[in-house]
C-alpha cells in the first residue's frame, strides 16, 4: 500500500500483522499500534517531541543492568504495573491484596529459619514480625514459602550499594512458615523512601513536579501450591505517603499495625535493651482457582 496518510496509516499497519500465527500476539500488536497512533493523534505529536521520547526510552534502557531495572520503575511510576496487577488479581474481599513487585527483589535470597534476624546490622529500630498464612476461612495454610525484602531505615536496599555482591545480602530472606502457617522473624521497622531518581524516571518526576516517595513497607511474596501466589507489601500505618505513593501501590488491606514498645522482654522472649516494634499480620491467600477462572 502506498501514499499512506495520517488517516489511513493505522489500518495499514494493523493489516501488516494479519498473518501473525499466535492470536494473542496478534491482538496485542494490533492494540499497541492503534493506541500508539491514537496517542500521537491526540497530542498532535511533533517530530522533535517524538525524538525526545526516543531519547528518553533509550536512556531508560541504558540505565538498566543486572540489579537496576529502570523500565520496571517507568512502568511503576506510570501506574501500569499496578493496573496490570489489579486486573489479573481481582480477589475475594477477604484475601490480602496484591501490589507491585518493584525492582529490588533478588532471586534465591538467603534461606532463614523462624525467629532469625534478617537485619544483619542494618540501621533502624528492631521490629519483630509475627505473621500467619491463612485461607479465606481463616484456616491456617501450612508450610507456605515466604520471601521477604525491604529497604533499611535510610531508605536503601542492599543492592543499591555500588559495592554490593551476594555475600552482602541483608534485609532479605526466604522462610518456610510452620505447620500452623506461623512465621516470625526480626528485622528493622521500615521507613518511607524515595524510588531511585538518578535516572530518566527521576528526570520525568522532576519535570512533572511529582515526588518520588513510597510509604515505608516490607515486601512479601507468599507461595503455596493450590493458592494464588501473593506478592504484596505490609505498609506502615500513618505514613504520610500512603495516599500519594509514587508507584500507586497502596491497598488498605496491606496496611500493618506496627506497634512501638519500650525496652523489655519481646513476645518471643528476647530481652530488648532498647525500644523495639512489633508487627502482627495475617496473609490471607485466595484459592488458585480464582485466577484460573478469570483467565479462562
Ligand atoms: C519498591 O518498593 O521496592 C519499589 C517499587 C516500585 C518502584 C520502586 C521501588
Ligand atoms: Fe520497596
Amino acid at each position: 500500500m502506498r501514499n499512506l496518510n495520517e488517516h489511513n496509516i493505522t489500518d495499514a499497519v494493523v493489516d501488516r500483522f494479519k498473518d501473525t500465527p499466535n492470536p494473542r500476539l496478534k491482538e496485542i500488536m494490533n492494540a499497541l499500534v492503534r493506541h500508539l497512533h491514537a496517542f500521537a493523534r491526540e497530542t498532535s505529536l511533533t517530530e522533535a517531541e517524538w525524538m525526545e521520547g526516543i531519547k528518553f526510552l533509550t536512556a531508560t534502557g541504558q540505565k538498566c543492568d543486572d540489579v537496576r531495572q529502570e523500565f520496571i520503575l517507568l512502568s511503576d511510576t506510570l501506574g501500569l504495573s499496578q493496573l496490570v496487577v489489579a486486573q489479573n488479581h481481582s480477589r475475594p474481599v477477604e484475601a490480602t491484596e496484591q501490589t507491585v513487585f518493584g525492582p529490588f527483589h533478588i532471586e534465591n535470597p538467603p534461606a532463614k529459619k523462624d525467629g532469625d534476624d534478617i537485619a544483619l546490622g542494618a540501621p533502624g529500630e528492631p521490629c519483630l514480625c509475627v505473621t500467619q498464612v491463612v485461607d479465606q476461612a481463616g484456616k491456617p495454610v501450612p508450610n507456605a514459602v515466604v520471601d521477604v525484602w525491604q529497604a533499611d531505615a535510610a531508605g536503601f536496599y542492599d543492592v543499591q550499594d555500588p559495592t554490593w555482591n551476594r555475600d552482602k545480602m541483608r534485609l532479605r530472606a526466604v522462610f518456610t512458615a510452620d505447620a500452623k502457617g506461623e512465621l516470625k522473624f526480626w528485622t528493622i521497622k521500615p521507613a518511607a523512601y524515595p524510588i531511585p531518581t538518578d535516572g530518566p524516571v527521576g528526570a520525568m518526576l522532576t519535570a512533572t513536579k511529582r515526588h518520588a516517595m513510597r510509604p515505608g513497607h516490607i515486601h512479601f511474596a507468599v507461595n503455596k501450591p493450590g493458592y494464588d501466589p501473593l506478592i504484596t507489601h505490609v505498609f506502615i500505618d500513618n505514613d504520610e505517603y500512603l495516599d500519594s505513593d509514587a508507584v500507586f501501590g497502596v491497598r488498605s488491606s496491606c496496611i500493618g499495625n506496627y506497634v512501638r514498645h519500650e525496652a523489655g522482654v519481646a513476645p518471643d522472649g528476647k530481652n530488648m535493651s532498647a525500644p523495639y516494634h512489633t508487627l502482627n499480620y495475617k496473609f490471607v491467600l485466595a484459592p488458585e482457582i480464582a485466577q484460573h477462572a478469570k483467565a479462562a
